[in-house]
């Protein structure tokens, strides 16, 4: 799915997505939120912010910033802010894929049910990882591949209907985390059945042993 493609399912969607989508996926955000174990203060993104479910569910004395592709899910985030006057949340139509922050802006990046749906979603990593501050960590909510066989053949013979469903079923959690190169800290189970997974990561890339590291080892173990 390109961006116009997301922008047209989400503007489906924004109306009735709380009805859908509101408790069957609360565990999963709330439980994303709290390991982030947010200080006063701390800057969080929150990639893919929809129509801002979670937002309640941030400590206070955070500043909070979402940003969303789909202008629909991004009023109906900003009705919410409103109408529970939620201090310091900024909400922005922006495409994760190529932000507009500057590096380092933030403590804490966390992107809850996005990579499934995002066209790009190795270049939503990307960014997430230049604008989070170093040392810090990247929370990602997400359903991958799942690896019941008999589950993970249904979802490989539904992908092509990817585009219709707005979302992609058979995201692979090796694959992913290997062509990301994401640096794993924990992975958990979350919501029905735990079928969804909680994923937290350091925001640097797995330190890979160069050849001359290895041969150093090799070289010291003799
Ligand atoms: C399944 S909804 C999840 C919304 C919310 N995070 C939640 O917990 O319900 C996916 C959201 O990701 C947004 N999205 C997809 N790709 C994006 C991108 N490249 N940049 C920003 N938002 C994106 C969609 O517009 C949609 O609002």
């Amino acid at each position: 799915m390109d961006v116009q493609g997301v922008r047209a399912v989400y503007r489906r969607y924004a109306r009735h997505y709380d009805f859908y989508f509101g408790k069957v996926f609360h565990q999963g955000r709330k439980l994303a939120i709290d390991q982030m174990g947010i200080r006063p203060g701390e800057r969080v993104l929150e990639v893919g912010v929809g129509t801002g479910l979670s937002l309640p569910e941030y400590p206070d004395g955070v500043h909070l910033t979402g940003i969303d592709l789909s202008p629909e899910m991004i009023k109906m985030a900003q009705t919410r802010v409103e109408d529970l006057e939620l201090p310091d949340v900024t909400l922005l139509e922006m495409d994760a894929s190529a932000m507009d922050f500057s590096d380092a802006s933030f403590d804490h990046v966390v992107a809850m049910y996005v990579l499934s749906v995002a066209p790009e979603p190795e270049r939503v990593i990307a960014e997430m990882r230049r604008v989070c501050k170093p040392g810090g960590r990247l929370y990602i909510v997400n359903h991958f591949r799942n690896p019941n066989p008999v589950i993970s053949t249904f979802e490989r013979a539904i992908s092509p209907l990817s585009r219709l469903l707005g979302f992609r079923p058979d995201f692979a959690l090796d694959e992913f985390v290997e062509r990301n190169d994401l640096d794993v800290v924990e992975t958990r189970p979350v919501n029905l059945f735990g079928y969804w997974t909680l994923l937290t990561t350091a925001r640097d890339p797995v330190a890979h042993s160069t050849p001359s590291a290895d041969l150093e080892r090799t070289v010291r173990s003799h």
